[in-house]
């Protein structure tokens, strides 16, 4: 008998239509570049990790703590992940059970706020870069909470401390939340301690997406500054989807409890698992080094495309991603973009620009992220190359030959540097 019990032969023969969907999707990573800033490349062990048997055990609790018994194994892997986060992000206390960002942020919302009473988050608006679980009216954040949003400056385009401040004096919140979703540069962690300190607030930071750049030392820590800090696993830091909490010891105890039992019930241990493996990965020199070549593409990609006539929100960038002001190119907007770039096998996303004149869902810029070309092991001049296919297509985004020869491009880029290979 195997050690390992998930097979693809027995889901080739089980479910051949799924066996089908999960090749293709493969093809499609190994065929396409991603550019969407949010997502990755899991190595194999973490995928390992995931499929394994894991997946079938109850677990509600914490390690040496469990409201069910055969937790032996589950214990080690997740005291292992327990472990593993605090040393490389230097934390005091790590909560690896949260099932997605989101619910890692409902569980800190859930620590520290009533539901529908006075109490307040001060967090950036979800139109300069904020997230969907910052306050907007159509998440259970905005629904249950209340949030006073912050904006980027119209002229620089970066946070505006001083204007934090003042709405911090102003509203009293409870929370003041740094962390972005679609926001190029450095946040200055110490600043916002400082005002969430003068009004007497938690400071939580939302790290999703540049967790794996801290922990590859190629973007500043928040943990030294923050009270709370909450990041997915599945986007620069390249594990399993998931999320975890790191915290100070002194909220140690609301975090557990506002995670398991008030807002989730058994943990994904294959999913901690896989969590565990990613943070061994992450401590590597050979993570530091692609956390260190996504920053230096993010930065070669944003600066060909400005080369090419558009226009980078905030001038550049400092992390993983830049945001592209399409309107050099006449009405052509972040939607229409997405579409031309998909069909040349090139993915991204459209993005709201801060001020936006237009509706999210048509939008006039995109986000472009190079996570996924670093782990490939793509360099700047790469970026150089895919920035000059992005403007031709953009430029001329009617013109078939012109789509035809850039998907040919992309294809000849793409094999160089195979995914799974
Ligand atoms: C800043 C931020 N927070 C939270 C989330 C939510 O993560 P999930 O999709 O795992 O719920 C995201 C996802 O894009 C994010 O960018």
């Amino acid at each position: 008998m195997s050690d390992y019990a998930a097979s693809w032969e027995a889901l080739q023969e089980a479910d051949p239509e799924v066996a089908r969907a999960i090749a293709d999707e493969l093809g499609r990573e190994r065929s396409t570049l991603r550019l969407i800033a949010s997502e990755n490349y899991a190595s194999p062990a973490v995928l390992a990790a995931l499929g394994s048997t894991m997946n079938n055990k109850y677990a509600e609790g914490y390690p040496g703590r469990r409201y069910y018994g055969g937790c032996e194994f589950v214990d080690v892997t997740e005291q292992l992940a327990i472990d593993r986060a605090r040393e490389l992000f230097g934390a005091e206390h790590a909560n690896v059970q949260p099932h997605a960002g989101a619910q890692a942020n409902m569980a800190v919302y859930g620590a520290f706020l009533e539901p529908r009473s006075e109490d307040r988050v001060l967090g950036l608006v979800l139109s300069h870069g904020g997230h969907l679980t910052h306050g907007s009216p159509v998440n259970f954040s905005g629904k249950w909470f209340d949030f006073v949003g912050y904006e980027v400056d119209p002229e620089s385009e970066l946070i505006d401390m001083d204007r934090v401040r003042d709405l911090a004096l102003e509203h009293r919140p409870k929370i003041v939340l740094a962390g972005f979703t679609a926001y190029p540069r450095t946040i200055d962690f110490a600043a916002f301690r400082e005002i969430a300190d003068e009004v007497g607030a938690i400071f939580m930071v939302d790290a999703a997406h540049f967790i794996g750049l801290v922990a590859g030392g190629a973007y500043p820590s928040p943990v030294p500054h923050a009270d709370v800090v909450t990041f997915t696993t599945h986007k620069t830091l390249r594990g399993p989807r998931g999320a975890m909490i790191l915290c100070r010891e002194e909220h140690a105890k609301a975090i557990d409890k506002a995670v398991f039992p008030m807002t989730q019930g058994g943990p994904l241990e294959h999913c901690i698992a896989a969590k565990a493996v990613c943070l061994k990965e992450a401590m590597t020199d050979g993570f530091r080094e692609y956390a260190e070549r996504t920053v230096r593409t993010a930065r070669a990609l944003a600066q060909g495309l400005a080369d090419e006539g558009l226009r980078l929100v905030s001038g550049g960038t400092d992390s993983h991603l830049a945001l592209v002001d399409l309107r050099p190119y006449g009405d052509l907007t972040g939607a229409d973009a997405e579409a031309a770039c998909d069909e040349v096998g090139i993915a991204l996303n459209k993005n709201a620009i801060p001020f936006d004149p237009l509706p999210p869902m048509r939008a006039s810029g995109i986000r472009v992220g190079t996570p996924g070309p670093a782990t490939l092991g793509m360099d700047e001049p790469e970026m150089k190359e895919v920035a000059q296919i992005v403007g031709d297509v953009l430029r001329a985004p009617g013109d078939g030959a012109m789509k035809e020869r850039a998907r040919s491009r992309v294809l000849d880029l793409v094999s160089r540097f195979p995914a799974y290979a």
